[in-house]
């Protein structure tokens, strides 16, 4: 009989289809998060699962779900799966890296230009009707062109970033990595590894593209922020956690740094209420990747490795994307 399968959210339509040609599909039609104990229940008989970020898969879950084989992702950020435990277990587990490197950039681009040139807290005041003359020194906010940028995690996506800087802007950029990049990658991106207080203190416009992990907790924080430029402004694409919204929103009030940029968030959808309150934040659902294509590819790509680690299709046995390729036996 065919394997069982669960998607834990909706998704497109084509690409449930596709799933259906290998599995038995149970769909989360309703899109509503599922509990932890209703995610167990529905894992039962399941195979294989297709999850967001809205799903957390533990070790408690694994163990409540024996029958489970392969966790694919539609996400490159995994930070609500424990690898480790899958690979003890035997689960694989898979990402959508690549596919959604260039969308993300762009809306990383997007959000920092906005923030720098105050672009949704000037709408805003048009909006309320406050705009009844023009004046010189009106939302004046701060240059894109020529200036620093500075990227905390150089990986796919703050590559993506900095070559619009450098190439597209003249932007000068450095950026602050766990390792340092090939000469080759840095003379491509036109970019200088500096410390990270190096990054912070000289950085026009920092954006933050660092995967989450216990290390990578708070990593701007009060500290952090208190060695940047009043001018500044700080662009998050990241996950939430990695910048301590509290002490961010402290900053953007005091006039610390200039603006933020934020489309993720601690305890995400919800939002520290102090971020709601200050001006000079633009704020977004988590949609840096969400462009028709890119999703749908994001989606498609879940379906190759899924499909792929059941052991169907062109790649049966040969997942495109895992996080844990120990676990697939040789073949
Ligand atoms: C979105 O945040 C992702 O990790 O793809
Ligand atoms: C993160 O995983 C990235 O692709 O930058």
């Amino acid at each position: 009989s065919r394997p069982a399968v669960l998607v834990a959210r909706a998704i497109q339509p084509e690409v449930v289809a596709r799933l259906r040609e290998h599995f038995e599909v149970e769909v989360n039609s309703d899109d509503n998060i599922y509990s932890r104990d209703e995610l167990i229940a529905r894992l039962q008989g399941k195979q294989g699962v297709m999850t967001t970020g809205s799903e957390r898969i533990d070790d408690g879950v694994l163990a409540a779900a024996p029958g489970l084989r392969a966790v694919c992702n539609i996400a490159v950020g995994y930070n609500n799966l424990d690898v480790p435990a899958a690979t003890a277990r035997g689960v694989l587990c898979t990402n959508t890296p690549d596919v959604l490197t260039e969308t993300t950039a762009d809306f990383g681009f997007a959000l920092m230009m906005a923030a720098a040139r105050r672009v949704t807290e000037s709408e805003h005041y048009l909006r309320r009707g406050e705009w009844k003359k023009w004046a010189i020194d009106m939302f004046a906010g701060s240059d894109i062109h020529g200036a620093t940028l500075g990227i905390l995690g150089m990986g796919r996506i703050g590559q993506a970033i900095a070559r619009r800087g450098a190439h597209g802007f003249g932007m000068k950029v450095i950026y602050c990595n766990r390792s340092r990049l090939a000469a080759e990658i840095e003379a491509d991106c036109k970019a200088s590894y500096v410390s990270k207080d190096e990054l912070l203190r000289q950085a026009d416009h920092l954006v933050i593209v660092v995967p989450y992990s216990a290390s990578s907790h708070h990593a701007i924080g009060a500290a952090e922020l208190a060695l940047m430029k009043p001018t500044a402004t700080l662009t998050n694409i990241a996950r939430g956690g990695v910048v301590d919204d509290a002490a961010l929103a402290q900053a953007l009030a005091a006039q610390k740094i200039a603006a933020a940029g934020l489309d993720v968030f601690e305890g995400e959808p919800a939002v520290h209420p102090a971020l709601l309150q200050v001006p000079n934040v633009v704020l977004t659902p988590h949609i840096a990747s969400a462009t028709r294509a890119t999703r749908l590819a994001m989606a498609n790509l879940a379906a190759d490795n899924l499909i792929a680690a059941l052991g169907f299709g062109p790649q049966a046995g040969r997942p495109p994307t895992p996080l844990n390729p120990e676990v697939l036996k040789p073949a």
